[in-house]
C-alpha cells in the first residue's frame, strides 16, 4: 500500500529562482535562507519519496481570471514549467503519475471535491521552485508528481476549513492506493506578505511564528480562520498559507516535527520551511 512519509512546506517567492540561477546560496543575504534547507536535505536523503503530491497556487500561468479553478489537480504524463517573465532560467520538466492522479481524482470526487483535471497543465513558479530547494541540481527529478492547485488569486477563495479538508481527503485517498509508493506531500506558498496596495511589504512574524506552531500540534486553530482575517494578519498574498493547512491535513492527527526555519525577508515575504513525519500516537 502507498504510505505517506511526511510532509514539506516552503515558501516559492521568484527572487529565489534567480538566486539559484546565479548560484548566489552563499551570499550573505541568501545564506540563512537556503542554510535552512540542509535539515531537508538530509531527511529527504533518509526517507527516499517515490512521488510529490504538490499543492500550489498558480499565479496566472496555466489559469487566468478567465477560467480559474477553485481546486484543480494534474492527471499528465509530463508537466513543463514556463516564462512567467521572471527572467529564472527554465525548470527541466517534471513527471508525471496519471496512475495516481487518477485514483486521487476518483477518491476527492467521490467525497464531494469536485476537482477541475488537467492531462495538460503548465506548473508556475509555486510549483518549480520548491522542488529546485527540495532536490537542488537534480536531473532528472527524483520524484514523480501530482500537481494540485488552489485559487488564492480571486476571489471568492475556499475557506481555510475546506482546504483542510480536501487535504484530509487526499491524505485518505494515497493511504487506500495499493501501490507500494513512498508519498511525500508539499505544500507551497507564504508566509506572511503582501505585494501590492497601501500595506505592500507587510509581513507578521508573530502571526507566522504562531502558524508554525499550531501547525503541528493543532492545525485546526488556523483552519477556523476566516479567509479576511488570513488576509489581515498574513497580508493579501500571505493567504498562501492555505496550502501548508492543505499539506499538514493530509498527514492524520498526530505528527512529529522533523525540521524548520523561519527567514526574513526574501524579498518582501517572510519565508519558511516545515518537515513534518506522521506519528503513531
Ligand atoms: C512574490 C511572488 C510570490 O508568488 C510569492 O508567493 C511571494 C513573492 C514576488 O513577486 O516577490
Ligand atoms: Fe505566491
Amino acid at each position: 500500500m502507498a504510505r505517506i512519509v511526511g510532509m514539506v512546506t516552503t515558501s516559492h517567492v521568484p527572487m529565489i529562482g534567480k538566486a539559484i540561477g546565479a548560484g548566489l546560496q552563499q551570499e550573505p543575504y541568501w545564506k540563512p535562507f537556503f542554510d535552512g534547507f540542509d535539515g531537508v536535505h538530509d531527511w529527504l536523503d533518509r526517507v527516499k519519496p517515490d512521488v510529490a503530491v504538490v499543492f500550489y497556487n498558480d499565479h496566472g500561468l496555466n489559469f487566468f481570471l478567465d477560467k480559474l479553478p477553485t481546486f484543480a489537480i494534474g492527471a499528465a504524463e509530463t508537466y513543463r514549467n514556463a516564462d512567467e517573465g521572471w527572467g529564472l532560467p527554465a525548470f527541466s520538466p517534471f513527471r508525471g503519475d496519471p496512475e495516481l492522479s487518477w485514483h486521487l481524482i476518483e477518491s476527492l470526487v467521490a467525497d464531494e471535491f469536485d476537482m477541475t483535471t488537467c492531462q495538460d497543465m503548465l506548473v508556475d513558479h509555486a510549483f518549480a521552485i520548491p522542488m529546485a530547494l527540495l532536490w537542488p541540481n537534480a536531473s532528472p527529478w527524483p520524484v514523480k508528481t501530482v500537481p494540485i492547485s488552489v485559487n488564492t488569486i480571486q476571489h471568492p477563495l475556499p475557506r481555510a476549513a475546506r482546504c483542510y479538508a480536501l487535504g484530509q481527503s487526499v491524505g485518505r485517498a494515497i493511504e487506500a492506493y495499493p501501490a507500494d509508493l513512498k508519498v511525500l506531500i508539499i505544500g507551497t506558498g507564504g508566509l506572511s506578505h503582501q505585494l501590492d496596495g497601501r500595506r505592500a511589504g507587510f509581513i507578521n512574524k508573530e502571526f507566522d511564528l504562531m502558524c508554525l506552531e499550531k501547525l503541528v500540534s493543532s492545525p485546526l486553530e488556523i483552519a477556523r480562520y476566516s479567509i479576511a482575517t488570513l488576509i489581515e494578519e498574513a497580508g493579501s498574498q500571505g493567504v498562501e498559507i492555505l496550502m501548508w493547512l492543505a499539506a499538514r491535513a493530509a498527514l492524520g492527527e498526530s505528527v512529529r516535527k522533523v525540521h524548520m526555519n523561519y527567514h526574513i525577508p526574501i524579498s518582501n515575504t517572510a519565508s519558511g520551511v516545515l518537515v513534518l513525519e506522521p506519528s503513531e500516537s
